[in-house]
Order: structure tokens, then sequence, then C-alpha cells
């Protein structure tokens, strides 16, 4: 409860709420099974390293990771990944000069990676712009693409819902000779994802973004890709040996996952998994797709134009994320009214500055839907933002 009305959950975009399956597998993680990884030789040491491992094939399994886990590095979440990706790969294979093309509609953490590198190595960033419709303005993609080395785009904007055509984005990027980087924080848990099929190179999200635990990432590229790819971290767990005069790095994943990993994490995304997969990711999808579609339709009939959708209006190729800018209201304002009745939204620059330049707004209030929404979420939402709107009005 939240002043004494339900918790109406409306910020699945910031983090979701794991189901009581994760919950419970973590704490029977700590509670029986709990030891550190890739060490003990005793039972729950080989259990601790099993619910480890076995996330990791779950997590293969779940993208359809050509290589299956060996494919798969743990991380500390999705900026972590983007930036094993930027300070590991873009290191070791790129130079001043070369270009890394990302979006307008980037969040910070597919930018400012980026911008370090540029510090560092005298790289070039460049954007591909959004267009009025809140897509990608894809019209001058080949010229976008010359001197590119690296694409990194998102799969869906935590701000817009905007879902991009990874698929045509990658074909056109190898077509240029780049390779693509996904920053898929906002669709694994809402959507299908087959890495094998989008042809995509490297794959960021995290755990907590798709019923798992906070804490863990997940970064993926293909086997021939990561073996070449240097350390990130050094420390134990990540070595085949060591010596007073140098060392020699794992071969698999392992040489990313540097000291002592998040394990109880690893068995509660191995749970999220399993429980995604129960439901299905073709109906979360629709669930959600039909959630969203009935929210727009609403927006812009109750309100006489006061409040206005920052995203796409059509739900084909957009998933469950609804930014709104109430009319002469900070956005702060409205989340702070619909707190009053229990609804839990974002409000601010959503970690996305360059955007929100582009559309000349400070802040907006965002709503952003589960798998676990539902239509009585919306009713609530609407009714508070009636409140709003008539309270600042
Ligand atoms: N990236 C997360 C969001 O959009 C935290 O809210």
């Amino acid at each position: 409860m939240i002043n004494d009305r339900p918790i109406t959950y409306l910020d699945s975009a910031a983090s979701s709420v794991p189901p009581r399956a994760v919950i419970e597998a973590m704490s029977r993680h700590y509670e029986r099974r709990h030891a550190n990884v890739h060490r003990g030789v005793y039972q729950t040491a080989n259990e601790s390293t099993h619910d480890y491992e076995s996330a990791r094939e779950a997590i293969a399994r779940f993208i359809n990771a050509p290589a299956g886990a060996n494919e798969i590095v743990f991380t500390k979440n999705t900026t972590e990944s983007i930036n094993l990706l930027a300070k590991s790969w873009g290191a070791a294979n790129l130079k001043a000069g070369d270009v890394v093309l990302v979006s307008e509609m980037e969040h910070h953490a597919n930018i400012v990676p980026w911008f370090q590198l540029r510090e560092a190595l005298g790289i070039e960033v460049r954007f591909i712009p959004v267009g009025d419709d809140f897509r990608l303005d894809l019209t001058t993609i080949d010229e976008l693409l010359e001197g590119v080395k690296l694409v990194s785009v998102t799969s869906m904007s935590n701000v817009l819902g905007t879902v991009n055509p990874i698929k045509d984005l990658a074909q056109i990027a190898h077509r240029h000779g780049a390779l693509i980087a996904v920053d898929a924080a906002q669709s694994v848990g809402h959507s299908p994802t087959d890495v094998t099929e989008l042809d995509v190179d490297f794959f960021a999200f995290s755990a907590h973004k798709m019923l798992g635990p906070t804490g863990l990432g997940i970064f993926w590229t293909r086997q021939e890709i990561l073996a070449d790819m240097p350390p990130f971290l050094g420390g134990g767990g990540m070595i085949t040996d060591v010596s007073s005069t140098g060392y020699v790095p794992a071969k698999g994943p392992t040489r990313f996952e540097a000291g002592t990993p998040p394990i109880a994490e690893a068995a509660g995304l191995g749970a999220a998994v399993l429980y995604l997969e129960g439901l299905g990711m073709d109906n979360v999808h629709e669930h959600e797709h039909l959630l969203t579609e009935d929210a727009l339709s609403r927006l812009e009939t109750e309100f006489d134009g006061r409040i206005r959708v920052i995203g796409p209006r059509d739900t084909i190729a957009r998933g469950g994320v609804i930014s709104l800018d109430v009319e002469g209201v900070h956005a702060h304002d409205v989340a702070q009214v619909l707190d009053q009745f229990g609804v839990c939204v974002r409000p601010g620059h959503h970690c996305a500055k360059p955007l929100m330049k582009r559309f000349n707004l400070i802040a907006t209030a965002r709503a952003s839907y589960g798998p676990y929404s539902l239509i009585q979420d919306t009713d609530v939402l609407l009714e508070a933002l009636t409140d709003a709107v008539k309270l600042f009005g």
C-alpha cells in the first residue's frame, strides 16, 4: 500500500518486480547451496557453481546464442556490458578516426562509454537522428555509415517505447563492413529475443529488467569475437595461470568475470528465465501490446489534448513505455500527484538527455508495463492523471 491505496506499479522500464519464484530461488541458494563458485570441491560449492553456470545456459537458450553458454558473460548491469564492449573490444579494435554510430534515442549508457573512447583514442561518435514520428530517421543511413566500424543502438527506447528495426540495421551495418551492438535492456523481458536470427554481433541487457534481481547484467557476443577480446578487469577467476612475470587469461567468458561474481543473483536469473519461458514471450508481448494500445487510445480521447504522449501512436514496433508530457505541469509534479494514488512512475530525463533536447523537453512522466501489469493499472493511472490535470489546470 502507498498512501492507503494499493500500489499500482508502472515503472517496469526502470526495474521489474521479481516473481516469488525468483525470490525463492535466491533464498534457496543462500539457505541451502551457497558457497563460492569455481573453487571448492565440496558438495555445496558444486551446487553453487551449478546454480551460476546453469543460469548462463538458461540465458544462452533464452536469447538463442548460437554457440550456447560459452558466449554469455555475466556483468553488473547493461551499463557495464556496454562498457565492457567499449573498453575491451573498442579499445583493441578501434583507432583514431574510426566511427561509432549510435542514435539520438540512446540511454546515456550507450553514449558516454563511446565519448570516453573518443577521449582515449580519438574516434568519432556519430548519431542517427530521430524523426518527428519518434522513430529512427534512416533516410541517410548509407551516408551515416561511412567510416563506421560499429553501430550501437537500442532495441527499444526507454523513453519513447520505439522498437528499432535491429535485423534491418544489422544487414545494413554488415553491408558497410561494420559490426552491430544492441542495448537490449528494454526489450528482452518484453518480447522474444533471438540473436542468431537478428544476426547481430553484441547484445547487452540486465537481469532486473526481465523479472530477475539487480546487480547482474549480461553481455553476449559471438564466440569468435569473444575469443579475441582482451580482459576488462583483472583479478582472481579470470586467469588460467599467473606467475611473478605475468598472467594468462582464461579462454571462455570467465575471462571477463574477475572476482566473486553475483552467484545468488544468477540463481534468481535462472528462475526468471524459467518463469518467462513458462509465460511464453509471445504471450508477454501480446499482453503488453494490448495494454499499450488501450492506454494510448484512452490518453488520446480522455484529456482534450492536455496530455501529450512522447512516443509513436501506432503500436506496431512499439513497447509498453508511455512517456507523458502534461501541458504546463512539470513531470515531477505529475509524479507526485500520481504517488498520492499509489501510482509509481518515473519522472525526469530518463538518462536520455540528447533525446530530451531533440524534443525540447526537460522531463516526462513515464509509465511502463511489465508482464504482470493489468488494465486496472491503467484505470488508476488515468484516474490519477485526471486529478493532476484538474489540480494544475
Ligand atoms: N534505464 C532505466 C530507466 O530507463 C533505469 O529507467
